[in-house]
């Protein structure tokens, strides 16, 4: 099988892919932009279903108004499908986080979060990060997955979270 067809090309004020020929689904045409307040009013009243669960606290306004100029969202025909919050450690300008990923259920496995994690990582890279960093549950099989295709390592650290929370640390180095 084909692998996937990775295209960029800029337009207006964000970034547009194409994505991708992997599963015959047809072709998206996905468009990267900033996150807008209009877009996080939208995901804290669609994360818990997007997650399948309670998911909200998570998406703190911190990480609009305070933490918010790096992150992105992913429109497809006018609809908001992804979104990714993510920032460069206050207290180490060379590692990149990325904090909370989200993609519609109805567009997973079409190359959504890819292409957040690559605009992100072009945006860390041309800010001199060296490395990438982000977390997630023991329990999250399927993030375990998509970091893994996308060339992160994963381990699991025991008290990461307090005694008895571990945690699924992920990282990526930026050569
Ligand atoms: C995890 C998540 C962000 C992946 O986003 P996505 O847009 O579906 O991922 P992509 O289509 O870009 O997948 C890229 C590759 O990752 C791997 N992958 C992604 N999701 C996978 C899954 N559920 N199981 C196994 N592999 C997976 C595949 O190799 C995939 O390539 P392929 O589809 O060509 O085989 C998405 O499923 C999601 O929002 N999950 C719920 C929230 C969450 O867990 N967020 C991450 C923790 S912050």
């Amino acid at each position: 099988m084909a692998g996937p067809a990775w295209g960029a090309y800029y337009a207006g004020g964000g970034r547009h892919f194409r994505a991708n020929t992997r599963h015959n689904r047809p072709i998206l045409i996905m468009l990267t932009r900033p996150l807008g307040k209009l877009d996080y009013a939208h995901i804290v009243q669609v994360i818990d279903r997007w997650w399948g669960g309670p998911t909200s606290s998570l998406a703190h306004p911190l990480f609009f108004y305070e933490l918010g100029a790096l992150a992105r969202v992913v429109e497809v025909d006018g609809v908001l499908v992804g979104f990714l919050f993510g920032f460069i450690c206050p207290a180490d300008a060379q590692t990149g986080y990325v904090h909370l990923v989200g993609i519609h259920p109805d567009f997973r496995r079409r190359g959504v979060g890819r292409v957040l994690y690559q605009a992100f990582e072009e945006e860390c890279r041309s800010k001199g990060c060296t490395l990438l960093k982000a977390i997630t549950n023991t329990g999250n099989d399927g993030s375990r997955a998509f970091h893994q295709a996308t060339g992160w390592d994963a381990s699991i650290v025991e008290d990461y979270a307090g005694p008895a929370r571990p945690r699924v640390v992920f990282q990526k180095r930026l050569d």
